[in-house]
């Protein structure tokens, strides 16, 4: 329909224009939670395996399940992360909510180490606010 081809567009340009204005956000995807799995909707960078993960696997699932963001400053040393790219050595989950409730989430990528500070987990905490509604649409 419409409305979810619009929803689809407007994810593609968000993930396009917070990559294109942060240079240490490497690779930038919006997950979507449906039947208790996050698919992969939207992204910018290289190609991930994991374009769905079972609740339960990945910091990805961690902060759908805690409700809350996920920052980890070296991947690395954490036995929950999931790879998807051997750059990546940090990471910032960012759980996008509608009436309170995670619906999908930001997933952002770093190649540095300790990249994303406090500042970063507010701005993208309030660009979540943003596509609540897209993303609200895209799952159940
Ligand atoms: N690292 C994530 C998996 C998704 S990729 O980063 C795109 C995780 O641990 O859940």
């Amino acid at each position: 329909s419409l409305r979810i081809k619009t929803a689809r567009d407007m994810l593609n340009q968000f993930c396009k224009y917070i990559s294109e204005n942060n240079p240490k956000y490497n690779w930038v995807g919006v997950y979507v939670l449906r039947k208790n799995k996050l698919i992969l909707e939207s992204y910018v960078g290289k190609p991930t395996i994991h374009e769905e993960i079972s609740i339960g696997e990945g910091l990805c699932s961690q902060a759908i399940v805690q409700n809350n963001i996920v920052n980890e400053p070296d991947v690395t040393s954490n036995s929950k992360y999931l790879a998807c790219s051997v750059e990546t050595k940090s990471e910032l989950v960012v759980p996008v909510r509608a009436n309170g409730s995670p619906v999908g989430e930001i997933d952002i990528d770093s190649d540095s180490p300790r990249a994303f500070t406090k500042e970063d987990e507010k701005f993208v905490s309030q660009l979540s606010e943003l596509i609540s509604n897209q993303v609200k649409i895209l799952s159940d």
